[in-house]
């Protein structure tokens, strides 16, 4: 299986000096995680995976082929061309002006500008161009992070049967933040997300965000994490990105990382290192972390001379004002600290603003005393994993800010508020005074999580799921009914002596309506059913959640069979309705005014009461508010209903609450009592009629509208084809000139 990796940046930067290109990786926990995974792809098999990407330089045409032949051929990248003015609207405008800080919750960082989403829109386009130039069928296309969150659907348009996988790298925020966003501009994105078969975020708090957004922006409901849209199941899901584990812990003993790190450490000699390594950006925390360090000094006099803060940053988006206004901010502070506390003989801060290449990086790892990693906000953090998975002896200390996506799996380290200066200090004092027997144990624990959990079970993680969804979507699509089997159910149909019809009223008979009332049988309906009747030895039962007057005043002067309000009332043909004898009926009293007070709280909604159920609708009322409303009325009846015998189900845009002992199923059986038949189709279209299904045997042809996971042997795409199968049922060539009988 090829791989097509498709992100912003690629994995590789181009670097043009007197007119010679060089190359140089790239920053950022996107390139380093995912790049080192398919380094090992690459050394292990032979892959010919693809990285499409943008190569972080904007080129002039004469160069553009000599670059993309040498990424190529050199690096597996397939170079994406941005232009001046891309890079200016899409990449620093929407991109970092826009998504970056709102969603890692900076939301007056971010600014909206109708221009910036425009090139946005663009930019995901060319980058489909790219992925449709090089994909071919069999491929895996794994788009990455927030810069193409369009990109999915793009895609799907154009391939709609590729595996498409989405990940996050970034956090997904609440909706309180990200419905910061324009109304359309929201929309858009989440269905260019749910585009992919398969969106990962790093934690569940990011995934739970990210299906309550969908459930309030688009309405789209899920069930553990899978949304049923537009005939596709679509799954999010929680993937905690790890490290290439056993490259960061052998690096620590390859002889030239060894050496650098002795000749950092000759000049450190009796002085402890607390380490800290970031991306320039506003979301690390850097200020702050200084401000820490300078009460730590303040507060802690015996550690002068004695400890000295490695700080590294590495330089990033430096075009961008908020950046380079940071950078100065923290150029002052290191300048104030050093000069306040320092000396000849001691700098309390080591700065190095530059890029470390990895052995570097390793050598400073094996450094740190404390690794003091303490982001306002970040989607994971993989510097907080690499430095553990470098500290073979287990020695050292992690302070790590609670906002990291990391400290969901790393509760062993000091964990931090990073916003609180004082908090910080106090956690640098505590990792430098830890005992080492507490350092072995803390380090250990983690470092087998990062072992067990590393990059390549991330990424293959990730691709089982994307393929296991692809099969539930394959097997949803396998139940289609096919020209075979529906050839064989005309045949069984003919032959049979006795036939049984159970047909589900609205979304199988006729189509769902804005209001139950609009949702009345045509002539086309009256005509179909009265023919079906007429075939010889053939029941028809209409098995609806309606109430019996509905159902009778329709129906009840045709030779149909009649089953309403999900099977508490049963009216065979010709005969009385009857109902299921023992029902008791004061718990209406009870949930009614339950009912009502939602009515009050969701505007558009309104409450249908049946002899033996009561209904609230909400199709009607506007999306986000109802589905606050429904998930809030679901909790009050499950726990008001728990000590009674009722069933409370929510179905399309409604909540039902009935007798636990009435359903579809058990009222077919009631109804046809020892009768024995060798032909039953059943079709309905939604959880009402899973009961249906699951009470008729093996053999019977049971089919739901629609593809959602269901216990019914066939599909049917769309309400429209149960028009025309049950018309094929009554043009086979024995209906004509038949004569009424009673089945
Ligand atoms: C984060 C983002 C990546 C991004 C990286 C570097 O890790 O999640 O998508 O590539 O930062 O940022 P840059 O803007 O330089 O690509």
């Amino acid at each position: 299986m090829r791989l097509l990796i498709v992100s912003n940046r690629a994995p590789v930067n181009v670097i043009v000096r007197e007119g010679k290109i060089k190359i140089r990786g790239s920053a950022g926990g996107l390139a380093t995680g995912v790049g080192s995974y398919i380094e090992k792809r690459r050394s292990e098999e032979e892959q010919n995976d693809l990285w499409a990407g943008w190569p972080g330089i904007v080129v002039d045409s004469s160069m553009k082929r000599g670059v993309e032949d040498l990424l190529l051929s050199k690096h597996g990248v397939w170079p994406v061309f941005l232009t001046e003015e891309n890079i200016a609207l899409y990449y620093e405008g929407m991109c970092n002006e826009t998504i970056w800080p709102l969603f890692h919750y900076f939301p007056t960082y971010a600014s909206y500008s109708e221009n910036n989403w425009q090139e946005y829109k663009r930019v995901n386009e060319l980058f489909c161009e790219a992925v449709i130039k090089k994909a071919s069928p069999g491929d895996v296309i794994w788009v990455h992070d927030y810069h193409l969150m369009l990109l999915p659907a793009l895609i799907r348009r154009r391939l709609p049967d590729a595996p498409i996988g989405f990940f996050l790298h970034i956090p997904f925020p609440s909706f309180e933040i990200f419905r910061l966003l324009p109304r359309r501009w929201r929309t858009e994105i989440l269905e260019g997300l749910i585009g992919a078969d398969l969106i990962g975020f790093h934690t569940q708090e990011y995934t739970q965000n990210f299906l309550r957004c969908v459930l309030k922006i688009t309405g789209y409901e899920h069930s553990l994490g899978e949304i049923h849209y537009d005939g596709r199941v679509v799954k999010a899901e929680t993937f905690p990105m790890g490290i290439d584990y056993k490259k960061y812990s052998s690096a620590a003993n390859l002889a030239p990382i060894q050496k650098s790190y002795q000749s950092l450490k000759k000049n450190l000699e009796g002085v402890k290192v607390v380490l800290s390594i970031d991306r320039l950006d506003y979301t690390k925390g850097i200020a702050s972390r200084l401000r820490s360090f300078k009460t730590f000094l303040e507060e802690n006099p015996q550690w002068h001379e004695k400890v000295v803060l490695a700080m590294v940053v590495v330089p990033s988006r430096t075009r961008m004002g908020d950046y380079r206004r940071m950078k100065s901010e923290i150029d002052n502070l290191v300048g104030e600290i050093n000069g306040r506390f320092g000396h000849l003989g001691w700098t309390p801060i080591l700065y190095q603003y530059r890029f470390l290449p990895q052995n570097e990086l390793v050598a400073h790892y094996l450094l740190g005393d404390v690794a003091l990693i303490t982001p306002k906000r970040d989607g994971m953090n993989l510097i907080a994993k690499e430095y553990l998975a470098t500290r073979n002896d287990r020695s050292g200390a992690l302070v790590l800010s609670e906002m990291a996506g990391a400290a969901r799996e790393l509760g062993e380290a000091i964990l931090v508020n990073p916003g609180h200066i004082e908090e910080m200090s106090e956690a640098i004092a505590q990792a430098l005074e830890m005992p080492v027997d507490e350092q072995v144990r803390r380090i250990g624990a983690m470092q087998e999580r990062l072992q067990r959990y590393d990059i390549v079970r991330w990424a293959e993680d990730f691709l089982e799921s994307l393929e296991k969804i692809k099969n539930t979507q394959n097997s949803l699509r396998a139940k289609l009914i096919g020209p075979e089997d529906r050839q064989k159910l005309l045949d069984d149909f003919r032959v049979a002596k006795s036939r049984l019809l159970a047909l589900d009223y609205d979304g199988t008979l006729v189509p769902i309506d804005q209001t139950p009332e609009l949702a009345q049988p045509t002539v086309a309906t009256y005509d179909l059913l009265g023919k079906l009747a007429r075939q010889p030895g053939t029941c028809v039962a209409v098995i609806s959640g309606r109430d019996r007057e509905t159902l009778d005043g329709w129906f009840g002067p045709m030779d149909v069979s009649l089953i309403a309000e999900h099977g508490a009332w049963i009216r065979n043909k010709g005969t009385e309705w009857k109902t299921v004898a023992s029902i008791t009926l004061e718990w209406k009293d009870a949930i009614l005014p339950l009912l009502e007070r939602y009515v009050d709280r969701l505007p558009g909604s309104f409450i249908e009461v049946k002899d033996y159920s009561l209904t609230w609708h909400y199709r009607r009322a506007e999306t986000e508010l109802s589905a606050l409303r429904s998930m809030e009325l679901m909790g009050d009846l499950i726990e008001y209903t728990a000590n009674m015998n009722l069933k409370v189900l929510q179905g399309s845009k409604v909540i039902e609450v009935r007798h636990s002992s009435v359903d579809k199923g058990s009222a077919l059986f009631n109804m046809v009592g020892d009768e024995r038949y060798d032909f039953i189709l059943a079709i309905g279209d939604d959880w009402t009629d899973e009961d249906l299904f699951s009470a008729l045997p093996e053999t019977a042809y049971t089919m739901r509208v629609g593809l959602a996971t269901s216990l019914a042997r066939f599909h049917l795409e769309k309400q429209d084809e149960v028009e025309n199968l049950l018309s094929a049922l009554t043009n086979l060539p024995f209906a004509e000139n038949t004569s009424v009988t009673t089945g």
